[in-house]
């Protein structure tokens, strides 16, 4: 619910947004401050309320961590009643958010055409799967399949041993990321719309989203196509490349070779591992923690090209010299060295985490119907605020207070609910 104090306070938004892109989207603007009213259709709403259900009859964790500090009214667009609310909601608001199927606010009759006549003024935030005009525009999309059509998935995974498939990633880069991207133009939008005066339509495609992520891939696509290799890749330089992006399993993005190192208990527990970065200045403070001083000057180990060949076993020698100590041990050795390397966190670790619970990464929100559920608050910070994270508003729980909001009077409203427009 809207904070007059936030930075966001006084900006209205049309939150028309399901599942995940849109109402991630929105949920960080409502922890900011901005009134946000997701519009839901009577009787069910947003279809993650009751996806993967953990408490009968309760909101999903799905719906409740995606749309808190939101207001819910619940309106069916497509009969007279409801699209009379939806005209005067959009009179009186700055943004509409929506992530529909191609094609479904227009044949709801809510055309772009038709919303600037409303209000010229208004901002309209549009997901898709695809950009307008692209050849599969027309398709609908989910997270895994803008994970394909973007370029994650044939740049992640292993390119030999067991299972060689493109790989999907747990991040929801087509979802969450997207609704970030889309965020991030409404600010946008917002901003210019103080200098223009007018509203404008902001869109962003989950392809071009996990695109956008996936840059660096890109510029691998260019260099190997001019040079025939990759030398930060495991396949180089023993193995050969073909014409295009291999999936490199564990290794580093960027010009610092990477692996997950197996630690103590890795054979018993899956996430015993740590993520070790050879960052290439710092290679003697490396030596100096593995005990290896030899190989400060040995001509085998004193540049990143001349390590790249046995990079791997470089790799064995960490491991070996980690083999008897806790992931959580083992970066407690190498912080020392100012190396960079993390444990891989389970959920569980992080869930219980006292730092991110303390600077408000993880937040325990108070529910009507839940008791309380943890979510993961706002991750960027602010030094003058702390965005403070309220419950996900039940189905319907604010339709009267929003119609009272646009004028109706009390008959009005008992009519909207009896023809089930509301
Ligand atoms: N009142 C009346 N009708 C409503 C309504 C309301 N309050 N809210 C939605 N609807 C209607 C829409 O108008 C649409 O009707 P139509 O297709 O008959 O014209 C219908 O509900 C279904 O909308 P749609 O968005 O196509 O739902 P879906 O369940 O078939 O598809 C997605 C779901 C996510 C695949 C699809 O919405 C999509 O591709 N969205 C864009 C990409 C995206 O955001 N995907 C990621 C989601 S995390």
């Amino acid at each position: 619910m809207a904070n007059n104090n936030l930075p966001l306070s006084g900006i209205k938004i049309i939150d028309f947004t399901h599942v995940q892109a849109g109402p991630a989207c929105t949920q960080l603007l409502a922890w900011f401050g901005a009134d946000v009213i997701k519009v839901e259709r009577p009787g069910a709403g947003d279809v993650t309320r009751s996806q993967l259900r953990d408490i009968p009859d309760a909101d999903a964790l799905y719906f409740t961590m995606l749309n808190s500090n939101k207001r819910s009214l619940t309106l069916d667009t497509k009969t007279a009643e409801g699209k009379e609310v939806l005209e005067k909601l959009i009179k009186q608001s700055d943004v509409m958010v929506e992530n529909f199927g191609p094609g479904a606010l227009d044949r709801m009759g809510f055309t772009w055409e038709y919303i600037q006549k409303l209000n010229p003024g208004m901002i309209l935030a549009s997901v898709k799967g695809f950009s307008e005009g692209h050849h599969y525009e027309d398709l609908k999309v989910y997270e895994n399949v803008a994970q394909c059509a973007g370029g994650a998935a044939s740049t992640t995974g292993w390119w030999k041993g067991g299972n060689t498939e493109p790989t999907i990633s747990a991040a929801a880069l087509g979802d969450s990321n997207t609704g970030m991207h889309l965020a991030i133009g409404i600010l946008t939008a917002i901003i210019g719309r103080q200098k223009s005066g007018k509203g404008q339509k902001v869109a962003v495609s989950m392809q071009d989203a996990v695109l956008n992520l996936c840059r660096v891939k890109m510029r691998d696509q260019q260099r190997l196509e001019r040079v025939g290799y990759l030398e930060e890749y495991p396949q180089y330089p023993h193995e050969s490349f073909g014409d295009t992006v291999p999936r490199g399993g564990n290794a580093g993005g960027g010009g610092q070779p990477g692996w997950i190192l197996k630690c103590k208990g890795w054979e018993t527990d899956p996430n015993a591992y740590i993520y070790f970065t050879i960052q290439g200045h710092a290679w003697e403070p490396i030596c100096d923690a593995l005990g290896k001083p030899e190989w400060k000057t040995d001509p085998n180990y004193t540049t990143p090209r001349a390590r790249q060949p046995h990079i791997m076993d470089i790799f064995r020698t960490i491991e070996e010299f980690i083999s008897d100590k806790t992931k959580f041990e083992a970066v407690d050795i190498f912080r020392k060295f100012d190396i960079p390397c993390a444990p891989v966190l389970s959920m569980k670790e992080l869930l219980r985490d006292e730092s991110l619970r303390m600077s408000g990464s993880i937040v325990e929100v108070p529910h009507k119907v839940r008791g309380s559920y943890y979510t993961v608050g706002s991750p960027i910070k602010f030094s003058d605020m702390k965005p403070e994270v309220t419950a996900s508003p039940l189905l319907g729980e604010h339709t009267d207070e929003v119609l009272v909001e646009l004028g109706y009077s009390a008959d009005q409203i008992k009519a909207m609910h009896s023809k089930k427009a509301v």
